[in-house]
């Protein structure tokens, strides 16, 4: 159908659906304080620096690309690959769920459709679950005698 909307994730659909820079920097400012107010998000709030600008600002710049805007973290930073960048952290099912969890009160907060709502969510649960994944593989490699 001509006038039917792209798609999420094809062309800029999600990102013009998150409301473009600007609604992602919104999105973004709520995530953090949720992180910084919710109990369950303690954990990894203390992960972070005690200022949370330059996460928020390279947050909302790694979406932008991500939802096929402009790639804003890669001008400023370079390349990026989510599970790395994590790779020193400690990131279990519980710290999965936190970051989840934030996300989807700010989503909730915002003014998205109820589809890109549950879309966004969706797709963010899969490099957050890589995360996971990377830490646990890391863990048992750690754990492994090496052979002498
Ligand atoms: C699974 C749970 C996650 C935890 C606990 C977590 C935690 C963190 C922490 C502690 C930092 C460092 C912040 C700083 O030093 O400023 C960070 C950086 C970052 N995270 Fe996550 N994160 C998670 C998931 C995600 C996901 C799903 C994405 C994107 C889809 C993401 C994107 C980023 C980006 C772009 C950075 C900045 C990297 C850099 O330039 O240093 N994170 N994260």
């Amino acid at each position: 159908m001509q006038n039917r909307k792209k798609p999420y994730g094809t062309l800029d659909a999600s990102y013009q659906a998150a409301g473009g820079y600007n609604g992602l920097i919104t999105l973004v400012d709520r995530f953090y304080d949720y992180m910084d107010s919710l109990p369950e998000a303690s954990v990894i709030r203390e992960m972070h620096p005690e200022t949370l600008d330059e996460s928020k600002e390279k947050l909302a710049r790694f979406l932008s690309g991500w939802l096929g805007g402009p790639k804003r973290y890669q001008e400023k930073y370079g390349p990026i690959r989510i599970p790395m960048v994590h790779l020193h952290l400690d990131v279990g099912a519980a710290e999965r769920d936190a970051w989840l969890l934030c996300m989807e009160k700010a989503l909730d907060d915002s003014s998205y459709d109820a589809g890109f709502k549950t879309y966004l969510l969706d797709q963010l649960a899969r490099p957050a679950e890589r995360i996971r994944e990377v830490t646990e593989n890391r863990r048992a490699n750690e754990s492994t005698p090496k052979d002498s």
